[in-house]
């Protein structure tokens, strides 16, 4: 992959460059909770996107995604416009939002592609936009932390591509660590890294093979309740910014003064709160069995109380749960399709390729794409040819 990159990038815009290779990532658990200032449990993984890139003096954007055959070529004029394409939109965003950062890039080559499946919630445009970024604050020597690249990449997701997502994606694609999950406090921003490495047992990936276009609108429909929830609490308690200050008592306290919807949404986005320390603990106790039943506690509530499944989802984690060695199975990311994280027992990862592929075909007609995946470094620079720019 990384080879026809470069060979596209050549064909185009010549010999010099730099690779930088961008992960996807997986949520060990802590769904919905980002937004709402809570703890998530990410990580990054060997799935990747690769970025060759250059400036150029053109005073334009040119761009090529390898995956998609497209090309887009736009002028660096003040007021950049969404593409219509929807990929270029990614690396728009960022470069939109780094100039309200007051830092203006020259014009600009990319060619990229990669193998983080596209819409299976593995994070594959939090890894374009967070590729993007590193590779510009690369070539135009701009020092940016990597958490404010993180926040950098979100804003553009936010503000040009129109998703109100938190801060998880960008966060876990940039900032990973090899065999660690990142315990980030989205308040604070201050993350811990816990080791994950265990030879007997593994995390495989089930990719139910649906895509719904749901994910973005549904997805803001479910902050929106939250917010609901939240502003119902803060008129006797006006301490409470986000869900992450309220308790279940406190909660149960408006029970009839709020609406039952916007009641359940914040009564999962506690408890998966809740959920995701105690987790942490699990591990540092070494008690992957009882972290294996928070994941199963955390689909319960994202299927029924959070409602941002889908049959697929549900039949994978119900498929999985019947395998021998599966210690913990989930949705991932921000539901209505892609994919679920699965902990399996290293000795059984075959037998659970075996039953979940003929159980899920069985019950709905669809092939299931099953990836063992390992946890990995976050963003960085893996080439650089001797000079990168063209003065
Ligand atoms: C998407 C968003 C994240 C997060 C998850 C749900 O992946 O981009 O910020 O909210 O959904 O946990």
């Amino acid at each position: 992959m990384i080879e026809q990159i470069e060979f596209e990038f050549q064909k185009r815009f010549g010999d010099q460059y730099l690779i930088i290779e961008a992960p996807g990532r997986v949520n060990l658990i802590g769904e919905h909770t980002d937004y709402n200032d809570g703890f998530v449990l990410p990580a990054a993984i060997d799935k990747a996107i690769w970025l060759a890139m250059n400036l150029n003096d053109t005073g334009r954007i040119r761009l090529f995604s390898v995956d998609m055959n497209e090309e887009y070529d736009v002028e660096l004029t003040s007021s950049l416009q969404k593409s219509g394409m929807g990929w270029p939109d990614y690396i728009l965003g960022v470069v939109d939002q780094l100039r309200k950062h007051g830092m203006n890039s020259v014009g600009f080559d990319c060619v990229f592609g990669g193998n983080v499946p596209i819409g299976a919630g593995l994070s594959s445009s939090a890894a374009l936009e967070g590729g993007v970024l590193y590779g510009l604050a690369e070539l135009n020597g701009w020092k940016i932390s990597t958490m404010n690249m993180a926040q950098i990449a979100q804003k553009a997701e936010n503000e040009f591509v129109g998703v109100q997502c938190g801060i998880m994606d960008q966060f876990a694609s940039i900032n990973g660590k090899e065999s660690h999950a990142l315990k980030l406090d989205c308040r604070t921003l201050e993350y811990d890294k816990i080791p994950f490495r265990d030879p007997d047992f593994k995390i495989v990936l089930c990719d139910t093979g649906v895509r719904r276009e749901l994910t973005g609108s549904e997805y803001n429909v479910r902050r929106t309740q939250c917010e609901e929830g939240v502003s119902i609490i803060q008129k006797s308690h006006p301490q409470v910014k986000k869900l992450r200050d309220v308790t279940i008592e406190m909660l149960e306290e408006y029970i009839d003064q709020m609406d039952d919807v916007v009641y359940k949404r914040c009564k999962f986005v506690i408890e998966e709160n809740r959920r995701v320390l105690d987790a942490c603990d699990d591990l540092e106790q070494d008690n992957i069995g009882a972290f294996g039943e928070k994941m199963f506690q955390s689909h319960q509530g994202l299927q029924h109380k959070f409602e941002v499944s889908c049959k697929e989802l549900d039949i994978l984690v119900e498929v999985a749960k019947k395998v021998e060695g599966v210690i913990g199975s989930r949705m991932m990311g921000g539901g209505f399709g892609g994919c679920t994280i699965n902990l399996v027992r290293t000795n059984t990862v075959e037998q659970f390729k075996q039953e979940v592929s003929r159980d899920y075909l069985k019950q709905t007609g669809l092939k299931v794409e099953i990836y063992e995946t390992t946890i990995s470094d976050g963003t960085r620079v893996i080439k650089s040819t001797e000079k990168q720019t063209t003065e």
